[in-house]
């Protein structure tokens, strides 16, 4: 009888100091984005934290398509939404206009899945173990995923403005576009003509067009 007692009693006591142990180890770390360190962002301390830091709003609306890609990329990601931190993913949103695209980019640290609410969207990645490029036109409620780091891109292919709604498996994904990393930037013309074999007209064209020097 009376084992039988205390086994009851026990874990009930142990669940209890589990439950109510002031503590227990944190289970989120929203980024006080005021104190970056070289190994990521300190946590906003718990008792500020409130709901609305594991709320992101700015995917609501649809960003600005009024530029030459007929195209928009709304990130959130740490940076835009500090209760991401430490969870390992990202979201964001792209908006693209019959005729745009997204250009082709990679994220060096994340996997990407899109997936169409409007629309339809052309997309695309190449591989980097063989340089195979694997396209599919998607249409609305359809889902395709980029492997992490390479190379890839959406355009709108269709007669309607297009939405995807894209999760990145980190909170830091980094963006690298192949346009601005070659002709944005200073890299000098003659490097870009010899290490690219683009002609020396085409190089000082695309500079200007992408705000490149040099
Ligand atoms: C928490 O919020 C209170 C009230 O806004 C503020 O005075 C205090 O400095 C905050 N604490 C931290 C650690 O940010
Ligand atoms: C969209 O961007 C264009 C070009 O930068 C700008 O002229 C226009 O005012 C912007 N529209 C809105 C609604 O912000």
């Amino acid at each position: 009888m009376m084992t039988s007692r205390r086994h009851y009693i026990f874990p009930t006591l142990l669940l209890s100091t589990i439950l109510l142990s002031p503590t227990h180890a944190a289970d989120f770390c929203v980024a006080d984005l005021t104190t970056q360190t070289t190994s990521g962002y300190t946590c906003k301390n718990p008792t500020n934290v409130t709901a609305d830091d594991f709320v992101f709003t700015a995917l609501v609306h649809s960003g600005n398509t009024s530029n030459t890609n007929k195209a928009s990329a709304v990130p959130g990601f740490v940076q835009q939404f500090p209760g991401l931190n430490g969870l390992g993913l990202a979201v964001a949103r792209a908006d693209i206009e019959p005729g745009g695209a997204i250009p082709l980019h990679s994220h060096p640290a994340a996997t990407e899945m899109i997936y169409v609410a409007e629309g339809s969207i052309t997309a695309g990645f190449i591989s980097g173990a063989s340089n195979v490029v694997y396209v599919r036109k998607l249409n609305k409620g359809e889902v395709m995923v980029f492997p992490r780091g390479l190379f890839h891109f959406q355009v709108n292919t269709g007669k309607e403005h297009a939405v995807g709604i894209a999760s990145f498996s980190d909170e830091e994904p980094g963006v690298q576009l192949v346009s601005l990393a070659i002709f944005g930037n200073d890299f000098p013309s003659f490097f870009v003509e010899k290490t690219t074999n683009i002609d020396e007209a085409e190089v000082k064209k695309l500079k200007v067009l992408l705000g490149g020097s040099g």
